[in-house]
């Protein structure tokens, strides 16, 4: 039996896939809402066929509404319960080391498309630097998930408040909230798109994909992927 080390709380693989399952959800919902011929990213096919099944666009926008108030409040149960998983998570994602992790950037992404002959023809060494608990790849797309999401969750809720109780006065504050919400969306999507690459369907990565439900990973792949971390253990213990 290979020796395991422990990687996520219950709490935390709850609240990645109740996440994972808003945002597939806020997309999908929040796509249909914009019916402008110039910018349907599916056509003008998927808003009506969207509005039509639940009964119209006003429906269609309360079921985005709650999608996005179930998501907040998600949050505010998981910081409740785990607040100090939740500032091991931040305190890991922006610990930024620039030169080794800069370094381990640069070099992943020539060796995930040059291959490590590139690296060696300008007289780099492709082994990667040592990386902790999360390697940059993981750090920037977490800081980009973690400052979009807040990015998301207030303009949402200023947009929200803004058909209820805001005035005339509000409107420049909710016009930079409709453009802030779309960047942020687009920002993390993007980021998302090599995020499930990298954690679901890249082979190397198959023991921190498994990871995310049994919240576990084996010794040598510890070793292999997060090697300070694993120092850090082996010194500290778990
Ligand atoms: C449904 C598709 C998704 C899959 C298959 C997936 C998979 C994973 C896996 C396997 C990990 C664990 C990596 C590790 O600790 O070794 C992870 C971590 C993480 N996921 Fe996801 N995830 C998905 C959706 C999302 C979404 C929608 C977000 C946020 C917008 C997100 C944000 C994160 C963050 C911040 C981490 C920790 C840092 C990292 O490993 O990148 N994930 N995900």
């Amino acid at each position: 039996m290979p020796k395991l080390h422990k990687r996520h709380d219950k709490s935390d693989i709850f609240i990645h896939w109740f996440n994972a399952a808003c945002w597939i959800l806020l997309l999908l919902t929040g796509v249909g809402l914009i019916q402008h011929p110039a910018i349907d990213p599916f056509g003008s096919g998927y808003p009506e066929g969207l509005r039509s099944l639940v009964g119209g666009g006003a429906n269609l926008l309360a079921i985005h509404e709650g999608l996005g108030l179930i998501w907040i409040a998600g949050f505010v149960f998981y910081l409740l319960i785990n607040f100090r998983g939740a500032r091991f998570f931040l305190a890991e994602i922006f610990a930024v080391s620039p030169a080794r992790d800069m370094g381990w950037m640069l070099k992943k992404m020539v060796l995930m498309t040059l291959g490590p002959k590139a690296l060696k023809a300008v007289g780099m060494d492709p082994e990667l630097p040592d990386q902790g608990y999360y390697n940059m790849g993981q750090k920037a797309f977490a800081q980009a998930s973690v400052v979009g999401g807040i990015v998301i969750a207030v303009t949402g809720v200023i947009m929200y408040l803004s058909d209820r109780s805001f005035g005339a006065e509000a409107t420049v504050l909710v016009s930079w909230s409709i453009a802030l919400h779309f960047i942020a969306v687009g920002l993390v999507f993007a980021g998302l798109l090599v995020h499930v690459y990298m954690a679901a369907i890249s082979p190397e990565e198959r023991p921190g994909f498994k990871s995310m439900f049994t919240g576990v990973v084996p010794d040598d792949y510890a070793k292999h992927h997060h090697r300070l971390w694993w120092n850090k253990v082996k010194t500290e213990g778990e």
